[in-house]
């Protein structure tokens, strides 16, 4: 596409001017975006570029191995794995006002990026996969007066004295856009049609306090919630899909037992750019086989319910 060439290539200019030779440091997700920018950025400044991939214990089941395997394997990207899920899981322990959640996310973040950057001999910037509806939404709410809905990890909390300058190649960019791009910058497509995962993970699919119990719980339910998408062939036509954890326990009944155990919801959107959305309109026998697959395979939860609110008047994250 020749728009998104000549997109990259002016991109890949302004980048080298912002930089010059100094050293920077990008933070992977393992999302579409930060991936793009981390690809981009490589492409214009090669081995200035260290990306750092933060664990930070909110990742969804097997994530960390997928992205340090396929940036590793495919990339020739110096890349940091940092473990930091005692330091994250720890500082959040007992938190459940989601503003609170997200400034504390936001903080460390940075303070990992700080240390990395020091190590890497004194990067100074730092690479962030922002994208225009990031900017927006956490600037003010469309056409009306300026409220913040919630401070996006990539744009808020920034402390004045962070120490490093931001790159955000990607801040002009709608999620269509980039995947373009990223198909521009040869990225796989399978990995180009990921659904998004933001920065703060799991920690705005539990609302209430967030747990290990509760995560391990999230994990195991959404991978099932996913691999049923993928068999039944519905990746593609939805823009995101995840279970929430709910904070709240109900009785239930199995084989001749009682149970007590978390309900969780379970959330599919089709979208354009994130900003509005619409419920996905799944059959109910998916729906049935859905739930009958995490009763049964999920240990932790007993009640699955289906999320049929469209954007607004809800938000696409359970937070
Ligand atoms: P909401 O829940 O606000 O989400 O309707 C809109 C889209 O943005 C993603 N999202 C984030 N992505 N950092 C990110 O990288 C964040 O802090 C963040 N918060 C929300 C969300 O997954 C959805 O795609």
């Amino acid at each position: 596409d020749w728009t998104m060439d000549a997109y990259k290539d002016e991109a890949i200019r302004l980048i080298r001017e912002q930089v010059g030779d100094a050293k920077v440091i990008c933070g992977l997700s393992g999302g579409v975006d930060s991936s793009v920018a981390a690809v981009l950025i490589h492409e214009a400044i090669g081995d200035q570029l260290t990306c750092v991939f933060v664990d930070h214990g909110l990742l969804r089941k097997g994530e960390a191995e997928e992205v340090v395997k396929m940036f590793r394997d495919h990339y020739n990207m110096p890349l940091i794995h940092a473990d930091e899920q005692d330091l994250f899981l720890g500082e959040l322990d007992g938190v459940s006002d989601p503003e609170t959640k997200r400034k504390t996310i936001g903080k460390l973040f940075i303070d990992v990026f700080q240390k990395h950057a020091a190590e890497v001999g004194g990067a100074k910037f730092l690479a962030q996969g922002t994208l225009y509806p990031d900017v927006i939404e956490s600037v003010s709410f469309s056409g009306g007066p300026s409220v913040t809905i919630k401070s996006h990890h990539n744009v808020g909390g920034l402390p004045e004295k962070m120490g490093l300058e931001l790159v955000e190649p990607l801040r002009e960019l709608f999620k269509d856009e980039v995947r373009a791009l990223g198909h521009e910058l040869g990225l796989p497509d399978a990995f180009i049609g990921r659904h998004p995962f933001p920065g703060p993970g799991l920690a705005i699919r539990c609302p209430g306090e967030i747990t290990r119990q509760k995560l391990d719980i999230l994990r195991e339910a959404d991978a099932v919630y996913i691999d049923q998408i993928r068999r039944h062939n519905l990746y593609d036509e939805i823009w995101q899909a995840f279970v929430a954890i709910l904070p709240v326990r109900t009785v239930g009944v199995m084989g001749d037992g009682r149970t007590y155990d978390f309900a969780c919801a379970l959330r599919a959107v089709t979208s354009v750019d994130g900003m509005t959305a619409d419920y996905y309109p799944f059959s109910h026998d998916f729906l049935g086989e859905t739930a009958t697959r995490i009763i049964n395979e999920v240990p932790g939860i007993n009640r699955v319910t289906y999320d049929i609110t469209s954007k607004p008047p809800g938000t696409i994250e359970w937070e």
